[in-house]
């Protein structure tokens, strides 16, 4: 291919056998991680729930697992997600890192620098970092998928956990070792090996969900006050479309005011985009042909519940030359 994912193979669904790819993914850990102990970060998506139950049916305790609250969550999630687990045997400890990503995030406006900057550094290097210290541990297990490694290299967008295929040597770089278990897989096959190790539908089936969060959903600068503009348009939208059964549904925060008008004045407000999405593995897309009354009612609860928002408008243009992601 040679295109960086040339040296990973490809596993398709209808090629793929999920139990014997758990006992091959959980001999590989094991492998890996030697006598050593590993860490997890969950992020609430479905990969790396997937990469954690891997560790942990691999390691046992020799895994921690943590979720890193980061400032950039939906609403409610880091309960949600430290249930879920609690249920499923895996305890989970949740790492407070707001003060740090809003410190990097703030002023920063370019997408690209945003994951970089933003995100990245922060994740790697200095919370990761510090909880592979404090640990003790000398491996991080990471959910980055096939499609996460393809879009990196394409130029599309530098993922924010793609290392190898641009030259970043994360021991060299971070301190530690990086184990990918799942980078040979899609989605689809993410969430099959989901099902095979026992996740519950509400986890496997999720849609996707950035990295990055809800920085990738606010165009221009992600301060606290415009994180929590979106955190509440998201969960409007997360509640009007969960029915829909679409890949993958969000609310983008624009960075343009808008004239509007409220109790007769004007009002140079806020404009939200809502994004629906069809999609098999997020390479190509199109948006969901949703019914105007439905698209009018997400729009009413948007201008009524969230302060500030004046302006609703959905996206109609596919994937390409639209992404997925608006940042
Ligand atoms: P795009 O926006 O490139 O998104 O069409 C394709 C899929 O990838 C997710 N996405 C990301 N996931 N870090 C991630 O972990 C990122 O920086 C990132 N950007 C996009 C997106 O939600 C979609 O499912």
């Amino acid at each position: 291919m040679g295109d960086g994912t040339s040296s990973i193979r490809e596993v398709k669904l209808e090629d793929l056998d999920a139990d014997a790819f758990i006992r091959e993914q959980v001999a590989a850990i094991r492998e890996a991680v030697g006598d050593d102990t590993a860490i997890s970060a969950l992020s609430g998506g479905v990969d790396s729930a997937v990469v954690t139950l891997l560790g942990h049916r691999a390691l046992g305790d020799r895994l921690k697992t943590y979720i890193v609250e980061n400032g950039l969550m939906r609403e409610g999630e880091v309960d949600r997600i430290v249930g879920w687990f609690a249920a499923l045997g895996v305890p989970v400890h949740v790492v407070d890192a707001r003060e740090k990503f809003f410190a990097a995030l703030k002023g920063v406006t370019d997408p690209e620098e945003k994951r970089e900057k933003g995100i990245t550094q922060v994740f790697y290097k200095d919370v990761f970092a510090g909880l592979v210290r404090e640990s003790g541990a000398k491996v991080l297990l990471q959910g980055t998928i096939f499609t996460d490694v393809e879009e990196t290299m394409a130029g599309i967008k530098r993922q924010h956990n793609v290392f190898a295929q641009l030259g970043i040597d994360p021991e060299a770089e971070f301190g530690y070792r990086v184990t990918e278990p799942i980078v040979s897989l899609r989605k689809p096959a993410v969430r099959a090996v989901g099902r095979a190790l026992g996740l519950p539908g509400e986890i496997a089936e999720r849609p996707p969900f950035p990295g990055p969060a809800l920085a990738a959903r606010v165009i221009g600068e992600a301060t606290p006050e415009r994180i929590e503009i979106v955190r509440k348009a998201t969960r409007i939208v997360e509640a009007e479309l969960a029915q829909v059964n679409a890949f993958q549904y969000l609310a983008v925060l624009h960075e343009d005011l808008v004239t509007g008008i409220r109790n007769g004045k004007r009002d140079f407000g806020l404009q939200v985009e809502v994004r629906c999405w069809e999609s098999r593995d997020a390479v190509t897309a199109v948006p969901t042909e949703l019914s105007f009354a439905h698209l009018r009612r997400i729009a009413d609860r948007l201008v009524a519940e969230v302060p500030g928002v004046v302006s609703v408008t959905y996206n109609i243009a596919a994937k390409p030359p639209s992404c997925i992601e608006a940042v």
